[in-house]
């Protein structure tokens, strides 16, 4: 069939508007990403530095897009709040290739004082409503100034081999509160086959319902946390499902803890099948007398009980001046230990509120 010219032109405008065909995002056409937005659904981001102070805005992505990091993305230095790359949108997906790196420049910021005081530092990845079965997946991330992903208000996403390597904090420790996965407020989030090294949590949830953490390895932080919880706009954690992670090198291995004076509810927890070595507080820490900042009151209230807790399967050594478990809890039920098998550390004399029957010992 030949096509008269007439008919190429008429077509011509339909076949650029409808065919997915990529944008390349550079440093110096990011000023023009509102408009790659709104008219791709294939966006590389190539190579670019993103100017001190700005966010790298992939928020409001069109139905189905995929944005792919390619080369070296990284930012300027400036004490802000961040974050420094903050997405949104349904059916999305964000991913790397080969070779990529996120280099968040962490350095410049860290100060050991964290979030605390010192250095204002931007947080360093939103992931606010993003929903409709979305995946962010194969990123290789470095050296967040402070909090790595926060994820609020989504739902139906996935993240899925996410490499975070935050060592280069342990220098000196000027890394601090650089948690890898913190999750509130969300639904069907699941973080899977991930590598975090870091200071602080591996994952923290506040607040959310149908969470997993699968086959995940974490180093050099606290561990996998559930908490803290009480205290803000959502209270309630049910459905979590932490199964064949390990925890080496890092403060605990599995935590939960709930504020001391607040409301709220961690329901219906497993933790299966996990590993853990090198640590140094707690193999498995359960605590309802949390209050901030590693604080704790010593009052146990029962405001945020913890009910339906199974522990089926958790492994490993602690450090001699650790302690292998310890609970420390009121108003708790429903509990279900299994196969833990903790060497090394010295036995809790504290332990409080295991509930009977429950097979959970100190
Ligand atoms: C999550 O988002 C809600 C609604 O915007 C907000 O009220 C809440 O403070 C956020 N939670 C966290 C932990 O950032
Ligand atoms: C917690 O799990 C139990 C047992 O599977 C289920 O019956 C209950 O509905 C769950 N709780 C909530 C609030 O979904
Ligand atoms: C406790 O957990 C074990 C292992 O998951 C399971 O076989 C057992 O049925 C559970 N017991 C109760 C009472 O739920």
């Amino acid at each position: 069939m030949q096509l008269s010219l007439k008919t190429i032109l008429a077509i011509l405008p339909f076949v650029a508007s409808s065919t997915a065909s990529t944008c390349t995002v550079t440093t110096s056409n990011l000023g023009d990403i509102a408009t790659i937005k709104n008219d791709c659904t294939s966006i590389v981001i190539n190579g670019v530095t993103v100017p001190a102070g700005e966010t790298l805005d992939l928020t409001g992505l069109k139905q189905g897009t995929t944005v792919t990091f390619e080369g070296t993305t990284t930012f300027g230095y400036e004490e802000w709040t961040g974050p420094l790359i903050s997405v949104s949108g349904s059916g999305i997906t964000v991913t790397g290739s080969s070779g990529h790196v996120i280099n968040g420049n962490g350095a410049k910021w860290w100060d050991g004082k964290g979030s605390n005081s010192g250095k204002t530092k931007p947080k360093f990845f939103s992931a606010h409503k993003v929903t409709g079965n979305s995946n962010i997946k194969n990123l290789n991330i470095k050296n967040t100034p402070v909090q790595g992903f926060s994820i609020n208000n989504s739902e139906n996403l996935v993240f899925d081999n996410i490499n975070i390597d935050n060592s280069a904090g342990d220098t000196n420790s000027l890394g601090h509160n650089t948690d890898a996965f913190d999750i509130s407020e969300s639904d069907y989030i699941t973080i899977q086959n991930s590598n975090v090294k870091n200071q602080d949590d591996c994952l923290a949830i506040n607040s959310g319902t149908n969470i997993k953490f699968l086959s995940n390895s974490c180093s050099g932080g606290h561990g996998i946390s559930i908490g803290s919880v009480g205290g803000r706009s959502d209270n309630t954690v049910n459905g979590v499902t932490a199964t064949g992670n390990t925890i080496t090198n890092s403060q605990n291995g599995l935590r939960i803890k709930t504020v001391s004076g607040a409301t709220g509810i961690v329901e219906n927890v497993t933790f299966k099948s996990n590993t853990i070595s090198g640590i140094s507080k707690y193999g498995i820490v359960i605590e309802g007398d949390y209050v901030n900042n590693g604080k704790t009151t010593g009052s146990l209230t029962t405001g945020v009980p913890i009910t339906g807790l199974t522990v089926n399967g958790l492994t490993g050594s602690v450090d001699s001046s650790a302690q292998p478990v310890y609970v420390y809890v009121a108003g708790a039920s429903n509990w279900n230990w299994s196969n833990v098998d903790i060497t090394g550390g010295k036995v809790s004399q504290k332990c409080s509120g295991i509930p009977s029957g429950s097979g959970a010992s100190c």
